[in-house]
């Protein structure tokens, strides 16, 4: 699939903030600093689009990026039909207080309960840890509630090759004591744009689906 247009749209405190179109929604989630903002951009191949810092911490509300900009009058094939993208503040970022690390998580779980267009959640794992109990707490809090997700490792340049098919097995492995099946995967860079085709594909045949249900 390709990207006609790329922009951002608006940010928000609260679930009731965002956008009222109901076009297919992806929402990125992560640990503060394992590359939300950073996929999103190589995604939309436009290194500006989402703020990113190397300090974590740097995204603090629900940010709406749309992709392909509806034009009026025009007939949208599924193909080429308006998306969202959402870049997530991060979680589990220890240098901010309690009281402002909860209203963080408010923030992000009642955004993956209550938004009804959210088709997909990614989950972003940085490819160079051993798995985190965080993480591994955070996915199973989605298959309690019954969120859609899938997962993608991030900073695959900063590892070997070796390295990385060895720690990516090894998350599986980690996920499969809790799955019994087990979600979908991706292993991706926003350095050398690894996993942008794989990743633009896999939202393309899911807002195809979405599009031949509505007809
Ligand atoms: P918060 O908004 O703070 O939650 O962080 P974030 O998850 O949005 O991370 P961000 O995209 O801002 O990236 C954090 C740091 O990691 C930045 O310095 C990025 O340049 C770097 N980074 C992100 N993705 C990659 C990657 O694939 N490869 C490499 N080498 N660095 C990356
Ligand atoms: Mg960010």
């Amino acid at each position: 699939m390709k990207i006609n247009t790329a922009e951002y749209l608006i940010s928000s405190a609260k679930v009731e903030q965002c956008p009222k179109a109901g076009y297919p929604e992806y929402a990125f989630i992560g640990r503060s600093n394992v590359g939300k903002s950073s996929l999103i951009n190589m995604l939309a191949d436009n290194a500006k689009l989402a703020k990113t810092s190397s300090m974590p911490g740097k995204t603090v509300l629900i940010n709406h990026f749309l992709i392909n900009r509806p034009i009026e009058g025009k007939q949208h094939n599924a193909a080429d039909a308006p998306w969202y993208l959402v870049d997530l503040p991060g979680y589990g970022y220890a240098k901010r207080s309690k009281k402002a690390q909860e209203e963080f998580e408010h923030m992000i779980s009642s955004y993956i309960l209550e938004r009804e267009q959210m088709t997909l959640l990614f989950i972003l794992i940085d490819v160079r840890l051993e798995p985190q109990k965080i993480d591994l707490d955070f996915i199973e809090w989605l298959g309690e509630n019954g969120v859609p997700f899938a997962i993608v490792f991030t900073k695959a340049d900063k590892v070997s090759k070796g390295r990385l098919g060895g720690n990516v097995q090894h998350y599986l492995k980690v996920l499969s004591q809790q799955w019994e099946e087990l979600p979908p995967y991706f292993v991706t860079s926003s350095e050398t744009g690894k996993g942008r085709e794989e990743l633009l594909q896999y939202i393309g045949e899911i807002n195809i689906s979405i599009a031949n249900q509505e007809e």
